[in-house]
């Protein structure tokens, strides 16, 4: 006897949407979730205020050919992050093909120059100007929409992260709801106000099947019917890691190497790629939260956190039934800077007068809110301490404070805890089956205060467990997490080694398929991560007689005796490569006037330029903003200075280099 074959989840989005009675569908292309809650916050505007039901949708999860058959009434919504050099995230790559495809086919095959004529369409795009390609996934989108004869409503939103994203999705939505309602006849002056409507159900469990509880798990346990795991996003792998340190400066940074041992899965990298890791949250912030909600003493109450509505597309916001502690700890990124909108759907819950002005006045007043929240880095714990007065560290006056909140609100407004991406900064040829990261501990203290400190939440992580790992007490101090706790139990009894969830992420960012060219590497500071790996494989082409171009690597960092990453390691794999290839070092902090890789690039530039003619490739890792600009400028100057270029042609063959893919980018903000 045959097994009946599962069903498949329907990928027609406009039959999903038909069987469920939605007008709108709310598409998002998201990498770190931000677009994925625009879409959420998007979907519940529409349905309860407008009265118009809509869908929120994973783009990967459904096959857009159809959308040539979308009646008319009906609106689709792209909500779309813009990634690294002008890509869309991952799970809008199939898409991306589909649109910017010459010949796309649309499921009805018509052969018409104007298959989408039927659709109308709303956009926005997430990006970041510090990067060349700003928005540049909404942008195309549009543009090929348009082009298909889709008609858009309202204006192409656009939000910018080195700003704030926040302020420009709300200012847009300020004319995007007047242009939806009039597409849809609306009649906006009717917008609902009524009362809240949970998006998600919050039930405290009393009997369970403790074996059926997450603790911390990212994915949803397999049955052991189903077939072989692929490990990838939404599924990370648990890895054994082991870390050393790099070097620690004798202030308050220390540099992690972690090596991710990938051995007996179907994990692959190359180098080059990006490694994903699944961050905990530490106790101090955990306890905040959970004190001022009034759940400290219900951490252990098992939750089942699900989907009002019986058909949206995620029934679950994370692995249920669990712990309270586990979504704190776990699943909610209760570290992260709350949005005004978040603040606002708070304001009923304050338990004074005094606290509901304060929080009302951080919600609607964008200086306030920039001074006392997003300038402040100040989490969503804190916040609720600050309108109760309380800011003092131990902060135990406002225990319970907002004990009135709904639990599904907070589920709701704060967003899920989302990986840290690293460049991988080993090399998959001589090391397929382990994956290194690089990482130096996270903390600043954001205001002229003084008095607070914030914490990176993922290399501080990592790095109490190195030091409970290898019993390292320097006394540094910095909240702490919990290892004994249920991911703990992933700490192997002699405390020897640890597994943390990891998966690897795609990039661009490779070295020549040719190894006898050129390449010049500029990576100041972790930049460097990615160069250890490029480095390194170089060094084993030519130990293996391959024929290997001059590699040139600049350097920077602060104290040559400080934080010199992998000091110990340059020597002998330059040595390897041989004559013609060379590292160059900046060291900022050791002379009066600050030197940084860029004023070393400028010293080589006749150099360097001779290596662009004979087709070299060029690779810049680290901070996008300043560093990544300066260095493009210079590279700019030598077209001009040895190409004898005006500057706009100099501009122009910069450009042409990246269009190439000669001059490659791996830049954070
Ligand atoms: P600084 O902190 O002394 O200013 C790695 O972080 C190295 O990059 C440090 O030596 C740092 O110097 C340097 N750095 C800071 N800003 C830079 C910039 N705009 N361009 C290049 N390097 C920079």
């Amino acid at each position: 006897t045959s097994k009946p074959a599962p069903s498949k989840p329907e990928r027609n989005f406009v039959k999903v949407m038909q069987q469920q009675g939605r007008r709108c569908i709310i598409f998002y292309g998201s990498q770190t979730g931000t677009a994925e809650d625009y879409a959420s916050r998007l979907a519940k505007e529409c349905s309860q205020k407008y009265g118009v039901s809509a869908m929120v949708a994973d783009i990967e999860l459904y096959d857009l050919s159809y959308m040539d058959t979308l009646p008319d009434d009906h609106v689709v919504f792209f909500i779309m992050a813009t990634y690294g050099e002008g890509e869309p995230t991952d799970n809008a790559v199939d898409f991306w093909e589909l649109l910017t495809n010459d010949a796309p086919e649309f499921s009805a095959s018509d052969s018409t120059d104007t298959p989408l004529e039927n659709v109308r369409y709303i956009v926005f795009g997430l990006g970041n100007k510090t990067y060349e390609h700003y928005n540049s996934v909404g942008r195309t989108v549009d543009k090929h929409m348009q082009q298909f004869g889709a008609q858009r409503i309202g204006e192409r939103g656009e939000g910018d992260d080195d700003g704030s994203l926040e302020e420009d999705f709300l200012t847009w939505q300020e004319t995007m709801w007047p242009a939806f309602c009039q597409a849809l006849g609306v009649d906006e002056n009717s917008a609902q106000s009524g009362p809240r409507q949970a998006t998600f159900g919050v039930e405290e469990l009393v009997t369970f099947d403790e074996a059926l509880v997450y603790h911390g798990e990212i994915a949803e346990r397999l049955n052991s019917q189903q077939a072989k795991v692929v490990y990838d996003a939404k599924r990370p792998y648990n890895a054994p890691i082991v870390t050393r340190e790099v070097f620690q400066d004798g202030g308050d940074r220390h540099c992690l190497h972690v090596d991710i041992d990938i051995s007996g899965t179907n994990l692959t990298y190359q180098t080059g790629d990006h490694v994903a890791v699944w961050p905990t949250n530490n106790d101090v912030e955990v306890h905040r939260l959970a004190s001022v909600l009034g759940l400290s003493e219900k951490l252990d109450t098992v939750v089942l956190v699900k989907a009002v509505d019986p058909a949206a597309s995620k029934q679950y916001p994370f692995p249920a039934p669990t712990t309270y502690r586990a979504i704190f700890r776990h699943y909610i990124d209760v570290c992260a800077i709350p949005s005004r909108q978040a603040l606002t759907s708070l304001v009923d819950y304050a338990p004074t007068e005094e606290s509901k002005a304060t929080l009302l006045k951080l919600a609607s007043d964008k200086d306030e809110y920039r001074h006392a929240v997003s300038d402040a880095v100040r989490n969503l714990g804190e916040v609720l301490q600050y309108v109760m007065g309380d800011t003092s560290a131990s902060a135990t006056t406002s225990a319970s404070s907002f004990a009135s909140v709904p639990f599904d609100l907070i589920v709701e407004c704060v967003s899920r805890l989302q990986p840290r991406y690293y460049s991988i900064s080993s090399s998959s040829k001589e090391h397929p089956t382990l994956i290194s990261a690089t990482a130096v501990t996270l903390e600043y203290k954001p205001d002229a205060s003084l008095e607070r400190t914030v914490y990176g939440v993922n290399t501080n992580y990592l790095w109490q467990i190195h030091s409970k790992v290898n019993q390292v007490d320097d006394g540094r101090s910095y909240p702490l997490y919990s290892l004994d706790g249920p991911r703990g139990a992933l700490l192997a009894p002699d405390a020897s080694h640890v597994k943390i969830p990891i998966h690897v992420r795609r990039s661009q960012f490779k070295l020549p398929r040719n190894s006898s060219v050129p390449v010049i590497m500029v990576g100041p500071g972790t930049g460097v991560a990615p160069f250890r790996g490029f480095v390194r494989e170089r060094a084993l082409q030519k130990k293996d007689g391959k024929s290997v171009g001059p590699t040139t690597l600049f350097f920077g960092c602060r104290h040559s005796q400080k934080d010199f990453l992998y000091a110990d390691e340059w020597p002998a794999l330059f040595d390897t490569l041989g004559e013609g290839s060379q590292m160059i070092t900046a060291f900022s902090r050791e002379t009066d006037q600050k030197v940084y890789v860029q004023h070393r690039l400028q010293e080589h530039g006749q150099q360097m330029w001779d290596y662009l003619q004979q087709g070299g490739y060029i690779y810049v890792c680290g901070d996008a903003k300043n560093m990544a600009r300066d260095v493009q400028h210079t590279f700019v100057s030598f077209a001009q200075i040895y190409g004898g270029k005006d500057e706009d042609a100099a501009n122009a063959y910069i450009k042409q280099l990246r269009t190439s893919g000669r001059y490659q980018e791996d830049v954070w903000s």
